[in-house]
């Protein structure tokens, strides 16, 4: 890895990580912690609320805003906690709610606000309303149950597929199906009945009274169903159960709940059509979504730049700022994407055994990571992202995703981006938990080599992606300049992109084998690696300057 020029070292506290006030989401740079994996405070080998609060100093260091955490409701973990069994609940395992509504207040006053996950198109198997389904009770009306085709109701009721393989619907006994475009532990809720909805409003209002500043809405795009619950048919439009017009309304009055508190919304919206996208994102519906073009990608300046006019094109109607994000906790990690033959993302092509350059991805994620943080918008960061964490082939016999299984053993699933963090190399598990005591061994296991990723040996180098990451991130939130704001592009050679942003800020980045000349009369606040002998910027890498 190359040693970065040193950044101005000009670094404020807290005031600086809060944010501006009420605004603070339009530039803010969000850290997602798949609590699971973070840290383990207990020494079971499951991440947990302990374990996040004795690392809150670590993400005040990194300088983010706010943190996103991934459901921590009571759960059985059939699909990592979004299969939710009680939202007023955090899972034993994690903690409890004393303890999270603790975690809110500390964060709060290190200047780091909390997003929480909500799951609005499905609940557990195991949540009180589907129990009482399954016994007959009226609420069988808040799900999607039907009675089968076939001469004896035994296939069933229509062709959709869940989103992890396999029929989207199973039987009860020889009785009715119930529809879960997931797992079978994910019955779909019926959006159409009042009391979800009433039911979900009072949930934000339970974490909003608790100080939560924004939520997070899981596969946003997908709970309204057609009530007719027809057959799929390909291109039929409108689909019957992605981007309804009815999820809406439904946003709206989520959006007035919020409103009252002050809180605000980021979509999970996975749609190809950005008009349809920034639907969401009108002025009294989400206040941000997740930007999936940019994070499937392929790193490409030509695809790139397109990614990012579209982008900033297609959200200025509505006045929301766009969101940047790399990867999450459903995707293949940024440096083992970028250092393969195809480094767009796709779930369709994932497949065991790619080929994978790590030292080329990491240069690469290394310009994408000052690319990202110098566009226009709120940045989303994934817990090890800025340790360079590669994606973990995981052995057969440990994985536990569901979309490993539903497809039969094809797709390797998801877990390789959810290995517990390496924090201190010299620890057992690489100090993921308190000491490495029996029964301490992570829940999934890590990779060889994988200590030599810990947070401790890269907070002492300089030219490790911590401190690239760490400088970045403090040099962003002291430049009023980055973050919300506008772009222009600048005459570049065709693989180069360079953008200037307002109080003198350029960003350069060189996707091509030339070295490029980096703008007359700037001064060089930041690169990703070594610039050459000429003071040229080489391929994969990107620099900050200063007109
Ligand atoms: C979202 C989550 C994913 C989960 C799915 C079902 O896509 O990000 O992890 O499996 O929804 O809740």
């Amino acid at each position: 890895m190359g040693q970065p020029t040193p950044a101005r070292t000009r670094v404020t506290g807290s005031a600086a990580a809060e944010g501006t006030g009420t605004d603070w989401w339009r530039s803010a740079v969000i850290y997602q912690v798949y609590v699971r994996s973070f840290a383990d405070g207990d020494g079971d080998g499951t991440g947990d609320l302990a374990g996040v609060r004795a690392r809150l100093p670590y993400l005040a260091q990194l300088g983010v805003n706010a943190l996103w955490f991934n459901p921590w409701y009571r759960s059985p973990m059939k699909d990592g906690g979004y299969d939710v069994a009680d939202y007023r609940a955090v899972d034993p395992a994690f903690g409890t709610l004393a303890e999270a509504e603790k975690l809110i207040a500390e964060a709060r006053q290190l200047g780091i606000r909390t997003i929480i996950d909500i799951v609005p198109n499905h609940v557990s198997d195991q949540h009180t309303w589907f129990r009482a389904a399954l016994a007959g009770g009226p609420e069988r009306e808040l799900f999607h149950f039907r009675p089968g085709r076939g001469e004896h109701g035994e296939l069933p009721p229509n062709s959709w597929v869940s989103q992890f393989g396999g029929p989207a619907w199973t039987r009860v006994g020889e009785g009715e199906w119930y529809l879960h475009l997931f797992a079978p532990e994910q019955p779909d809720l019926n959006w159409a009945h009042p009391v979800v909805r009433e039911e979900h409003e009072e949930v934000l209002r339970f974490w909003f009274e608790r100080g939560v500043a924004g939520v997070r809405i899981d596969s946003a795009a997908m709970a309204a169903k057609d009530p007719v619950l027809p057959d799929f048919v390909e291109d039929r439009d409108p689909h019957p159960y992605v981007d309804r017009d009815e999820l809406h309304d439904i946003y709206r009055s989520w959006r007035r709940v919020a409103d009252e508190y002050g809180g605000v919304f980021v979509g999970e919206v996975w749609l190809p059509d950005t008009e349809r996208f920034v639907r969401y994102l009108r002025p009294d519906e989400l206040h941000t979504a997740f930007n999936f073009s940019f994070l499937s990608c392929p790193w490409d300046p030509v695809r790139l730049r397109e990614s990012i006019d579209v982008t900033l094109a297609e959200h200025a109607p509505v006045g929301a700022p766009a969101t940047w994000v790399l990867c999450n906790h459903d995707v293949t990690r940024t440096v083992t994407r970028y250092g393969r033959a195809d480094t767009g993302f796709d779930f369709a092509t994932k497949a065991f055994g790619t080929p994978t350059d790590l030292a080329l991805g990491t240069r690469r994620a290394r310009a994408a990571a000052l690319l990202s943080l110098a566009l226009p918008g709120a940045v989303y960061l994934y817990q090890g992202e800025e340790l360079g964490l590669p994606e973990a082939d995981i052995p057969r016999d440990r994985i536990q995703d569901p979309m490993y299984f539903r497809s039969g053993g094809t797709d390797p699933g998801r877990d390789g981006c959810r290995v517990p963090l390496p924090w201190a190399a010299a620890e057992p598990y690489a100090g993921f938990g308190p000491g490495g005591e029996p029964g301490g061994e992570p829940w999934l296991p890590q990779p060889a080599g994988w200590a030599a990723y810990a947070a401790d040996l890269q907070a002492d180098d300089p030219g490790s992606m911590l401190s690239l990451y760490r400088t970045a991130v403090r040099l962003r939130s002291t430049e009023p300049g980055f973050g919300d704001g506008p772009l222009s592009w600048l005459a570049a050679p065709a693989s180069v992109l360079s953008f200037a942003r307002a109080d003198g800020l350029i960003c350069v980045v060189n996707l091509g084998p030339e070295a490029a000349d980096l703008p007359a009369h700037s001064r060089l606040l930041l690169a990703s690696g070594p610039l050459d002998d000429d003071g040229r910027l080489p391929e994969d890498t990107a620099a900050w300057l200063r007109a």
